[in-house]
C-alpha cells in the first residue's frame, strides 16, 4: 500500500483530502498538531502524526525514525497553512518559513518523497488586471497583493529553487464546500435576506468545489508529473451576482441588495479587526481579506491540470453549492 502524508489534515481541505486518499487506497498519515481539532479525523484507518513545523530538528528525528520503521512516504501533500492571522508577520512564518523547515527536515533525514505536492493559492499570482479583464495564466508574472499571497509565492520560490526535489505546485482558486467557514458567512447573510456587494455586483470570479480539488490532489500525488505548477478552477467563470443568485435560489430566499462603496467596506474590515483582536481572534472580513475580495478580476486559466491528469471536474458552482448548502442545512447552520 502506498503511503501518503497530508499536513493540515484537521482543516477544511485537509479533512476532505484524508477521506479522498483513503478512498483511493492510500495508507494515510494525517499531519496535525497537539491542539488540532480532530472532529473529521475519526476514521480508524487514519494514522495521526504530530508535526511541529517550528522545530526542524524534531521533524528530522521523526522522519528518521519513521523511515526505519516504515520507509519513506510515497507522497506528501503540504496543505497546512494560514489564510488569516492577527499578526501579518505570521503569514510569512507559517506559509513560507515553516514550509522551508519541513522540506529541510525531509532532506536532512533523506526522506524525500516520490512526490511533494505544495498547496499554494491563486493569491500567489493574482488578482488579474482589472482594466483588461484578462485571466491569470501560467505565463503571468506573479503580482500578489496580500501578505498571504506573498507568503505563498515565497514558499513556491523556495520549492522551485531546489534540485532533485519532485514537486507539483497547485494553486487553487476559491475553494468552497461543507465545513468551510468564510463562504458560509455569505450563505448566512443571504439566509438573513441580505445580498451584499463590494463596489459592484459583477466581480469576475472562479471557484472550485472541495471534492474536485481533493480528487485532483490525490491523482497528482500518484501521477508521473513532476516539477510543474498549475492553477485549478472548475473551468467556468462566474460573477458575484451569479454566485448570489444561485445561493438565493438554493435557500429559497428573497433579498434586499446592498452595494457598499469600497471605502466603507475597508473601514468595516478595519473596525472588525480591532474589535476581534480584543478577543484574540480574526474576523472573516479583515483588512488583508478586504484587499483580495475588493478586486474585480479573479479569473484564471485552471484547465491544464485536468488535461494532464485526464480528469474532468464533477461539480460546477450550482451542483457544488447545492451539496454545500444541503450540508449546512443538515447541520442546522442555515
Ligand atoms: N480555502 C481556500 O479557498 C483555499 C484556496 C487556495 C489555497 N488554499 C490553501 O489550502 C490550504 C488549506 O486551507 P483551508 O482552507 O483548509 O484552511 P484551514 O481550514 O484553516 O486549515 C488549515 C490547516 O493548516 C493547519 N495549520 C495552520 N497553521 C499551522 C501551524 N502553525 N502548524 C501546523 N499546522 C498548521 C491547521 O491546523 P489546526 O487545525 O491545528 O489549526 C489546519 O489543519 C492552505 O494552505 C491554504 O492556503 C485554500
Amino acid at each position: 500500500m502506498k503511503k501518503i502524508l497530508i499536513t493540515g489534515a484537521s482543516g477544511f481541505i485537509g479533512s476532505f483530502l484524508v477521506e479522498e486518499a483513503l478512498m483511493q487506497g492510500w495508507e494515510v498519515w494525517a499531519g496535525i498538531r497537539l491542539t488540532s481539532n480532530k472532529t473529521y479525523l475519526t476514521n480508524p484507518a487514519i494514522h495521526l502524526i504530530e508535526l511541529d513545523f517550528s522545530n526542524k530538528e524534531s521533524m528530522k528525528e521523526l522522519f528518521v525514525s519513521f523511515k526505519q520503521k516504515s520507509g519513506t512516504f510515497d507522497a506528501i501533500v503540504h496543505n497546512a497553512g494560514i489564510t488569516k492571522t492577527q499578526k501579518k508577520h505570521d503569514f510569512d512564518l507559517v506559509n513560507h518559513q515553516y514550509t522551508r523547515n519541513f522540506i529541510e527536515a525531509l532532506l536532512l533525514s533523506e526522506s524525500t518523497p516520490k512526490k511533494f505536492i505544495y498547496i499554494s493559492s491563486l493569491a500567489a499570482f493574482g488578482p488579474g488586471n482589472e482594466q483588461t479583464g484578462q485571466p491569470i495564466t501560467l505565463m503571468s508574472i506573479p503580482n500578489p497583493i496580500s501578505y498571504y499571497g506573498k507568503s505563498k509565492l515565497r514558499a513556491e520560490q523556495y520549492i522551485t529553487s531546489l534540485t532533485d526535489f519532485p514537486y507539483i505546485i497547485l494553486r487553487p482558486t476559491g475553494v468552497y464546500g461543507p465545513h468551510e467557514k468564510d463562504y458560509f458567512v455569505m450563505f448566512r447573510t443571504i439566509n438573513w435576506h441580505l445580498e451584499t456587494y463590494i463596489g459592484t455586483a459583477f466581480q469576475q470570479l472562479t471557484f472550485l468545489y472541495v471534492k474536485d480539488l481533493t480528487r485532483i490532489i490525490i491523482a497528482a500525488s500518484a501521477s508521473n508529473i513532476s516539477n510543474k505548477s498549475y492553477f485549478i478552477t472548475d473551468g467556468n467563470n462566474y460573477t458575484t451576482k451569479e454566485f448570489s443568485v444561485l445561493v438565493k435560489s438554493l435557500l429559497n430566499k428573497k433579498t434586499i441588495t446592498l452595494v457598499f462603496p469600497k471605502a466603507i467596506v475597508r473601514s468595516i474590515a478595519w473596525t472588525l479587526e480591532k474589535l476581534y483582536s480584543v478577543f484574540g481572534s480574526v474576523p472573516t472580513l479583515n483588512t488583508e481579506k478586504y484587499k483580495e475580495i475588493s478586486c474585480k478580476n479573479w479569473l484564471c486559466e485552471g484547465g491544464e491540470i485536468w488535461n494532464d491528469l485526464t480528469l474532468e471536474p464533477r461539480y460546477d458552482l450550482k451542483s457544488g453549492l447545492k451539496e454545500t448548502i444541503d450540508w449546512y442545512k443538515q447541520e442546522n447552520m442555515l
